[in-house]
């Protein structure tokens, strides 16, 4: 099933595309002229901006770009620690280690984002930040989450790649913490394929990041949001086209419809399923702003999840264990603890590896809770008569396998 975004694609998507194609500007700058720049990528960061109510976006090359520049922009390097959950996406992982910094695996709670009191438990001297992933259209529990960690002078960067459109205490994701990072590949919310968003507050993170971005350059266009006062330093390469800009530009522009197509969706099936024996649903720290693309199923009975999954798919509904997620620590390159060159690895110090922190048995929330659930996606295609199939499916395996 293709993601929210790419079941959204349609004649608006062709329109902006086209007209980038027949101006003949499929890239974003030319040179260190005051020449102006062309309108996709910037005009897809104002509205951007606008719709999440921020005060600076930074199109770039993808979600893991956007991380690595954030991370970046906030000066993370070596010797410093960043707090995740196990729980997360690879680039949010590997955007870490690949800052220099060692990432310091945490818990999740019900809700499948962090616990906010692993804060807590796991901040050391050398924590710079903490890395919150909204995973799969829920808000993680900003405001516990924002309180513990600054009060410990840790940045909080919010990882919105997944969850778009989320809303968190009546306030879009991205706009609790210092820096968020969006993605606009394929499975997302809104997609071009691939491209990504990095957004602040701050005036000292966005010339950073736009640094970092850019080879180290600081070109008019962002001149004039904002003058320098950063010095020159060096940064990569993670430009975003415009393209792909003009394609996540029509995208953004339909967040809101899927918002209410999926909500309104899953209020179809959740009274339906409340209260069944042994089922409980992910817990949502806000209700009110969860975008309802995907219901998640706990079982108190590990062993009835597949069995459970199977009556599901032979009733032809969607779902699945997990959604490109799997725990860190039986990653690879969390297995082998290795960078592409020894010494750039963090985890050079720390012998025998895994070392604690590293491993299955250091995580038992996490096992237990990701062992127990079930994954059913909602689509901007699916109808109110699927809504309604796939809630009466629910409780009829549901009376089959949990009796
Ligand atoms: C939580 C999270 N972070 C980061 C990324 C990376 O985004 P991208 O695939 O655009 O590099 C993803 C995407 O798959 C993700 O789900």
């Amino acid at each position: 099933m293709p993601g929210l975004g790419a079941a959204a694609i349609g004649t608006e998507e062709e329109v902006l595309v086209l007209d980038v194609l027949r101006r003949k500007e499929p890239f974003r700058y030319y040179g260190m002229d005051f020449k102006p720049t062309p309108p996709m990528v910037a005009q897809l960061e104002k509205e951007f901006r606008e719709y999440i109510g921020t005060d600076y976006a930074l199109g770039v090359s993808s979600g893991t770009g956007a991380l690595e520049v954030a991370l970046a922009a906030m000066g993370i390097g070596t010797g410093d620690e960043v707090i995740l959950t196990a729980w997360s996406w690879i680039a949010c992982f590997t955007a870490i280690v690949r800052a220099g910094a060692r990432p310091v695996l945490a818990e999740i709670d019900e809700s499948l984002n962090l616990d906010p009191a692993e804060i807590g438990r796991l901040a050391t001297p050398h924590t710079r930040a903490v890395l919150i992933v909204h995973y799969q259209g829920v808000a993680a529990d900003m405001e516990r989450i924002v309180f513990e960690a600054h009060k410990r002078g840790i940045f909080v960067l919010e990882d919105c790649a997944q969850s778009l459109g989320t809303r968190y205490r009546g306030r879009q994701i991205g706009t609790w913490g210092d820096i968020a990072t969006f993605s606009f590949q394929f499975n997302k919310v809104a997609t071009c394929g691939e491209g990504g968003m990095v957004t602040m507050r701050d005036q000292r993170l966005y010339e950073r990041s736009v640094r970092l971005s850019d080879l180290g350059n600081y070109r008019p266009y962002h001149a004039a949001i904002v003058p320098a006062r950063e010095v020159a330093f060096v940064g990569g390469q993670y430009r975003l086209s415009e393209l792909a800009g003009a394609m996540a530009l029509a995208q953004l522009r339909k967040v809101d419809r899927m918002w209410a197509h999926c909500r309104a969706l899953q209020a179809r099936i959740l009274p339906k399923i409340k209260g069944l024996k042994g089922v409980a649903t992910r817990h949502v720290p806000d209700p009110t702003g969860d975008f309802g693309f995907e219901i998640y199923l706990l079982l108190d009975n590990p062993a009835q999840v597949a069995p459970f999954r199977e009556k599901l798919d032979a009733r032809n509904v969607n779902c699945g264990a997990r959604t490109g997620t799997y725990p860190q620590y039986n990653r690879d390159y969390v297995k082998t603890g290795l960078a592409h060159h020894p010494a750039l690895s963090p985890f050079r110090d720390l012998k025998p590896w895994p070392a604690p922190g590293y491993r299955a048995e250091d995580f038992p929330r996490t096992e237990d809770l990701t062992k127990r659930f079930i994954a059913l996606p909602l689509g901007w295609l699916y109808t109110s008569e699927d809504a309604d199939y796939i809630a009466d499916a629910i409780v009829a395996v549901h009376k089959e396998v949990c009796g």
